[in-house]
């Protein structure tokens, strides 16, 4: 995070800590109420709809007052360390230049940039991605199988208890499987555009407000040797099975949170057109890949890629995309949490 600070207030965006302190300055309560994400709505976000469930998750000052013992304390900091430096797992769990929070901003809290907390509430649940209900670790574990192109540590390990933790956490006071829609849950898409989305329309708009940090080549940006800005696409990126890889979880995520300190400065038709640009580019292959782009596409093009642009030929160049079997950086392909069926024998 600092690293980012110090690059952000180079670039004359410190915006993103603004962002902070507009959101979760109020006291933290989970009570239904509208105040504290004032400051979202004067930054272009929608204000909450009416029997929508709102939720200031506390801060990691907010732990330091909490009255729990301090043991839990320390693993929940331990699962904060995890979560927004997630490179110190690189090479055993990661293996490309993401943190968590290089997706989830603000820590995991922030609204619109997919909060983790909603997962401590509303799991176990049914996933149509894997088709069969998931706990917390299990959607824990999915983020380092297909976003940080890794392999996740073992349910029940020290860092897994330590991440879940700090999830449940922030959901501090909600409850348990609340049955009401969650205020600024995911990362909403953009209302359909105008026009369909175009490959040129979005290299250029691309160049004009990403490239800047993300890089022409969307490699991301380094400075002496450290990683700075992450990777959009390439090695250093998630691969194809992540649900950014898809173009409307992409859409949703440029339009509230890019360019990082200027939120919902995209119109609707930059932020897909932008998205398309972008999840047209190459990626590690998708760990569930069978060896066959089309047997692939079959398998999980119902549940999963009808959304993304898997096995399509590029238009510019007739590429056809993710039809190869490169990894990235991990030398397999399937981490050992992808494809485990569970509960069949509850079918029927
Ligand atoms: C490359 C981007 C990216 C990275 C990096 C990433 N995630 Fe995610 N994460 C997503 C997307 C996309 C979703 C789905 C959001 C949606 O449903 O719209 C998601 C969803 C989640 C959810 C469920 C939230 C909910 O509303 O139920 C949890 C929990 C989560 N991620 C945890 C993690 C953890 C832990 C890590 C690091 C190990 C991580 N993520 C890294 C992109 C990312
Ligand atoms: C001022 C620098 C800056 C600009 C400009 C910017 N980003 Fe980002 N972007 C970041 C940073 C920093 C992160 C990671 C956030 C963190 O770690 O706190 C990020 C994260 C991302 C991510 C999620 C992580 C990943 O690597 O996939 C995507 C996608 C993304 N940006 C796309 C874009 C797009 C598209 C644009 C142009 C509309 C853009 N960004 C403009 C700095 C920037």
């Amino acid at each position: 995070m600092k690293r980012y600070h110090t690059a952000l207030t180079l670039l004359g965006a410190s915006l993103a800590t603004g962002l902070g302190v507009a959101a979760y300055a109020a006291e933290t309560t989970s009570e239904t109420q509208e105040m504290p994400y004032q400051g979202l709505v004067e930054l272009g976000y929608p204000a909450p709809q009416e029997g929508e469930l709102v939720h200031v998750p506390p801060t990691m000052d907010d732990l330091e007052e909490a009255d729990i013992h301090p043991q839990l304390k320390r693993v929940i900091r331990r699962g904060y360390d995890l979560f927004t430096n997630t490179q110190q797992l690189r090479g055993k769990n990661v293996f490309n230049d993401m943190n968590c929070s290089s997706c989830h901003l603000g820590e995991g809290r922030q609204p619109f940039s997919a909060p983790i907390w909603p997962a401590a509430v509303t799991l176990p649940d049914f996933r149509g991605k894997n088709q069969h209900v998931n706990n917390l670790e299990e959607r824990i574990a999915g983020c380092f199988a297909y976003s940080m192109n890794g392999t996740p540590p073992e349910y029940g390990s020290d860092d897994m208890l330590a991440l879940s933790a700090y999830h449940q956490w922030l959901a501090t006071g909600v409850p348990m499987y609340p049955g009401q829609p969650i205020y600024g849950r995911g990362f909403p898409a953009p209302p359909e555009p105008e026009l369909e989305p175009d490959y040129t329309r979005g290299e250029a708009a691309y160049r004009e407000n990403c490239a800047i940090c993300h890089g022409e080549d969307g490699s991301g940006h380094y400075e002496d040797g450290d990683y700075v800005f992450p990777a959009l696409w390439g090695d250093g990126s998630n691969n194809w099975g992540a649900g950014i890889a898809r173009t409307h979880t992409a859409a949703g995520f440029i339009q509230n949170n890019m360019p990082l300190g200027q939120p919902n400065s995209l119109s609707d038709q930059q932020a897909w057109d932008i998205a398309y640009y972008m999840v047209s580019q190459e990626r590690p292959q998708d760990p569930r890949y069978t060896g066959d782009v089309d047997e692939t596409l079959e398998l999980f093009g119902p549940t999963f890629h009808r959304h993304s642009r898997y096995g399509e030929v590029r238009e510019h160049d007739n590429h056809r995309l993710a039809d190869h079997a490169n990894t990235g950086e991990k030398d397999f392909l399937k981490p050992w949490n992808v494809g485990v069926s569970r509960f069949e024998e509850l079918s029927e």
